[in-house]
């Protein structure tokens, strides 16, 4: 269990595809408590692993930090197969892109069905933060980034920050 340095945006992992997860090995569970021990360091709400440099599809949350009922949750290969219609404004960070926080609209629900540690298959049906950190840590394993459902106007506002953080990727 080690806690990995975090890929600050600008780094290419962040927009490949994440490969699926063949078989829950060794090598995937160190991937998992990695995740678990960089997340509990930063101080996030939920991890990627292409955000440890990893391409494969595997995200943590843990919303404990606002919700004590909350522990960790581990996603393998997940998949998004339903998003409400109704969608709902909450303020989003991504510890990629540290200093920028921005509101975005996005689904108020989802249904994902992904594969836990113990390599069983479930559904879960969610709202709220749950929700919301789901949708953005999937995009993560897609190649998407928060930014990319800014507005344009957003976007442009946002764009000398983006530019030092492309700078600090570069020099790591
Ligand atoms: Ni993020």
């Amino acid at each position: 269990m080690a806690v990995k340095p975090i890929v600050i945006y600008g780094d290419p992992v962040l927009r490949r595809k994440a490969d699926e997860i063949a078989e829950i090995d060794r090598e995937t569970k160190i991937l998992v408590d990695d995740l678990i021990a960089t997340l509990k360091n930063a101080g996030g709400l939920g991890l990627a692993a292409p955000q440890i440099g990893v391409s494969k599809k595997v995200f943590i949350i843990d919303l404990s930090s606002i919700d004590l009922t909350e522990s960790i949750k581990v996603f393998i290969n997940p998949r998004i197969i339903y998003s409400s219609e109704n969608e709902v404004v909450i303020e989003e960070g991504c510890l990629s892109f540290p200093g920028i926080f921005q509101r975005i609209q996005r689904p108020e629900k989802v249904k994902v069905t992904t594969t836990g540690l113990d390599g069983k298959e479930f559904t879960l049906e969610v709202s709220g933060m749950l929700a919301r950190t789901i949708q953005h840590e999937n995009d993560h394993l897609n190649g998407v980034l928060f930014i990319d459902h800014f507005s344009p106007l957003t976007r442009a506002l946002v764009k000398g920050k983006l530019n030092k953080l492309k700078k600090m990727a570069a020099a790591s």
